[in-house]
């Protein structure tokens, strides 16, 4: 394993300030807060969703920890199934992805898949401007590919215009890339009430909006 400077790789987990030890007691604590709060107003919340889940809908959103699905809109444990990565990027040849959406699709039978992008999205920032290290840069490809494929309609913006115009393209693209794959062809085949939205969600204000991108059969 490679040196970390000023750092102690064989003691360092035993070095977490009692700063650090106190904020992480405090999740646990808040936890169990949040746990008997649930349970005075739901008596049978635990059991019933212990016993099975049935959300209806499969949330495929950004990393960022300013867009929580459940949060923003107001749906409690159980009733979205969430896949999050660094851009909101959903590609046909991401198993993690994939297998997300044919067991939400096959097994729950989610009736709406949610594609949520975010305007001021650190990840289309950093796929414009190319300056991730790595792997990150890998990852964020899809997104570059795509404004290339979109020049003209970009040809003109910049800055944040330009970013939060890629956030909206990103969105409609990654609509289209799951109404064509195989597992949403196959629910609608046969019959498979399933409807996929394209929405993006402003940081500023907290309002999420429809960008008009719906798909609810092959036919579109
Ligand atoms: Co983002």
């Amino acid at each position: 394993m490679a040196e970390v400077p000023g750092r102690d790789l064989a003691a360092g987990w035993n070095r977490i300030s009692s700063m650090d030890m106190h904020k992480i007691t405090t999740l646990l604590e808040n936890n169990r807060q949040w746990a008997a709060r649930v349970k005075d107003t739901d008596p049978g919340f635990f059991e019933r969703l212990a016993a099975q889940q049935h959300p209806k809908y499969l949330w495929i959103g950004c990393s960022d920890s300013r867009v929580p699905a459940n949060q923003i809109t107001g749906l409690v444990p159980g009733e979205v199934f969430v896949h999050r990565n660094v851009a909101n990027i959903a590609h046909p040849t991401d198993v993690n992805l994939m297998s997300v959406l044919e067991y939400a699709v096959d097994v729950l039978q989610v009736e709406h898949v949610l594609v949520v992008g975010h305007y001021g999205c650190g990840g289309v920032r950093a796929a414009l401007q190319g300056r991730l290290p790595g792997i990150a840069d890998f990852w964020l490809e899809p997104v570059r590919e795509l404004a290339r494929r979109h020049r003209k309609t970009l040809a003109g913006l910049e800055g944040r215009e330009l970013e939060d115009k890629v956030c909206e393209l990103n969105v409609t693209s990654q609509v289209r890339a799951l109404a064509n794959s195989g597992i949403v062809q196959n629910a609608w085949e046969r019959k498979q009430k399933l409807t996929i939205h394209g929405w993006v969600y402003r940081l500023d204000d907290g309002i999420l909006q429809d960008l008009g991108e719906t798909r609810t059969g092959p036919e579109e």
